[in-house]
């Protein structure tokens, strides 16, 4: 489990299957994603069990949050994938699929989040993410967390009858130190070695080395 005031993220179980195949039916959930046809429970089964050959570190999780004095509840999902363990690099995604949860932080402290964790848990240098013109609260809550942008692909994204363009965000670890600027969790002393290197724990590292 990966823990913060608000947000806690824990691994995808089979009964969690019907609650997205709903909201990822929602079109207002999916306007800015890639999904744009209906999806039956199979297809999510299907990709439930896909999980399994996947790298732990590039498997999606669950993302729970609590109102105050509330219950911990489901209410989307959060990832890294595309990792590139050479230049320590890996892709963002996320979706909050319960709306009644839109707009109040949840978004951001999750992002804040699964940075952190890709920062300082898997000791990744950089991550990047695309995010569609039209999805102006998901650019200003990576903007809030210090993701910078980077690149426009033009008409790279076809919905609604027309092209759009595709944004490149990125946040390196540099930039999340400044982001984070120490008010972000506390700042850890990393285990080390007798020669002072980092030690990181043997499921952090890329698979196969
Ligand atoms: C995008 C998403 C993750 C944001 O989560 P959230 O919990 O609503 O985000 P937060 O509440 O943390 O922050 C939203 C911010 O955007 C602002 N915002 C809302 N609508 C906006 C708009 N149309 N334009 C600009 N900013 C907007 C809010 O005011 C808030 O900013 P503030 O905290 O500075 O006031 C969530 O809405 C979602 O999952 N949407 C559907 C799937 C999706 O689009 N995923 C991202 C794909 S790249």
């Amino acid at each position: 489990m990966i823990i913060s005031e608000r947000v806690r993220l824990r691994a995808i179980e089979r009964e969690d299957i019907p609650r997205f195949v709903e909201w990822l039916n929602d079109p207002e959930v999916t306007a800015n994603l890639l999904i744009c046809l209906p999806l039956a429970a199979w297809d999510e089964a299907r990709w439930f069990e896909s999980l399994a050959s996947r790298a732990t570190e590039d498997r999606p999780l669950a993302v729970e949050a609590r109102q105050p004095g509330g219950p911990w509840v489901q209410i989307g999902n959060v990832g890294l994938h595309n990792f590139n363990w050479t230049v320590r690099s890996a892709e963002f995604g996320i979706f909050i699929g319960d709306k009644s949860f839109w707009n109040s932080g949840f978004g951001t402290e999750t992002t804040r989040l699964m940075v952190k964790h890709g920062f300082e848990t898997l000791n990744l240098n950089r991550i990047g993410l695309d995010v569609f013109e039209t999805n102006p609260r998901a650019v200003h809550v990576y903007e809030k967390v210090g993701f910078v942008h980077e690149g426009r692909r033009r008409q790279a994204h076809y919905r609604d009858g027309q092209y759009w363009d595709v944004l490149q965000m990125s946040i390196l670890r540099s930039e999340w130190k400044v982001a984070r600027g120490g008010k972000w969790g506390a700042q850890t002393t990393p285990a080390k070695n007798v020669r002072g290197e980092r030690i990181f724990p043997a499921s952090c590292g890329p698979q196969g080395m």
